[in-house]
């Protein structure tokens, strides 16, 4: 009996078949998360509304059964609690007034950022309570860089220009800016644990533009505090870091991070991913666009992973979220050909 899969791989076991389950889960290729999108008004109103944000969790779960449920919310929640105004307009993605280097000592100041993130709270409780024991809740915040990198720019950008640019004119503010979110953002996830998360995973989408001086500084730095600071409070649970893009410096990453786990992104090449998984657990590392393409090329990616990385503990998952365009019938496909 594998009663919590994912754990067991967390903890280090080889499990044959591997836990599954894909970043990005509850989203757009679901009809049922249309619906009650739909119904919910604004993304925003869907994650701040516990009732709606534990439906789209759950709906993932109901119809898939993947070995682990990751709570629905955004990274973007954490500025929204620090006072930034954020909107998600429909086929934009997140926009935000871009913060100005003097804003960023009096980030949050009297405001209460726990009160504000408590319907999040409410939700992984009541998560834990709703969802079948064997299936592992994951918490989640962005890790700073990323985060800062939409409050500097006020929206998505390629290559994270503004930002790059920002911390080469003006250090300290970075260095204050991504401090600072390290502080929260640790105190967010240990909320999240507290409220009943078995897991959590950091994500630093954005990892992969920085040079390596850079990489230290505002990725790997930022991620390790937040790593000591979960740990001081909650020793034993397992924290996932996925720092995309990464490519050569993944090592490096676990190492100063301290990270139970790597997320790897899928153009890390499995040569690269069985070595690093001598080191502790991997995550990874299908193509998402094998999930728009099903057929073969979804079997292929599917078995390769399996091949290389079933010997040692692993967590299948995709090497970066899900995209609207993929099917529901390709994800069926996909569990079927990793459960076997
Ligand atoms: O994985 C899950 O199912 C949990 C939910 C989750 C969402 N966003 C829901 C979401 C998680 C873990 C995130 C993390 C997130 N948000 C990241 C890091 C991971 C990554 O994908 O790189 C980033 C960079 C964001 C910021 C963000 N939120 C962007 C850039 C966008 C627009 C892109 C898009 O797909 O539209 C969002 C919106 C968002 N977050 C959606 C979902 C399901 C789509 C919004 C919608 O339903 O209209």
């Amino acid at each position: 009996m594998n009663q919590r899969k994912m754990l067991s791989a967390l903890a280090g076991e080889t499990l044959s078949p591997p836990p599954v389950w894909m970043m990005r889960q509850a989203g757009r290729y679901l009809p049922e998360y249309r619906e009650t999108r739909q119904k919910a008004g604004s993304f925003l109103d869907l994650c701040y509304n516990p009732d709606f944000a534990v439906e789209v969790t759950l709906q993932p779960i109901r119809r898939f059964g993947f070995d682990a449920a990751i709570l629905f919310s955004d990274i973007l929640v954490v500025p929204h609690a620090l006072g930034r105004d954020l909107r998600f307009a429909e086929g934009h993605g997140p926009q935000m007034t871009p913060i100005r280097p003097d804003e960023i000592a009096g980030l949050g100041q009297d405001l209460d950022f726990h009160a504000h993130l408590a319907p999040v709270y409410e939700t992984v409780s009541r998560l834990r309570r709703e969802l079948p024991r064997e299936t592992t809740l994951i918490g989640f915040c962005g890790a700073p860089w990323t985060v800062a990198t939409y409050m500097i720019a006020g929206k998505g950008t390629p290559d994270q220009a503004p930002s790059r640019l920002f911390g080469y004119r003006d250090p300290n503010a970075m260095a204050a800016l991504l401090g600072r979110l390290a502080e929260v953002s640790a105190e967010y996830l240990v909320r999240q644990i507290d409220a009943g998360a078995d897991v959590v995973q950091i994500f630093d989408s954005w990892a992969g533009v920085l040079d390596e001086d850079c990489f230290a500084r505002w990725c790997v730095e930022p991620v390790a505090e937040i790593v000591r600071r979960v740990r001081a409070v909650h020793p034993s649970t397992p924290i996932i870091g996925f720092p995309r893009g990464a490519g050569s410096l993944y090592a490096d990453y676990r190492q100063k991070t301290g990270v139970t786990a790597l997320g790897l992104d899928w153009s890390v090449p499995l040569s690269q991913a069985r070595s690093l998984q001598t080191a502790g657990p991997v995550q990874g590392n299908l193509d998402p666009l094998r999930l728009v393409a099903g057929g073969r090329a979804l079997d292929e990616g599917v078995d390769a992973i399996l091949e290389v990385l079933g010997g040692g503990p692993l967590i299948f998952n995709l090497g970066h979220g899900i995209t609207p365009e993929a099917t529901v019938r390709h994800v069926e496909q996909m569990l079927r050909r990793v459960r076997g």
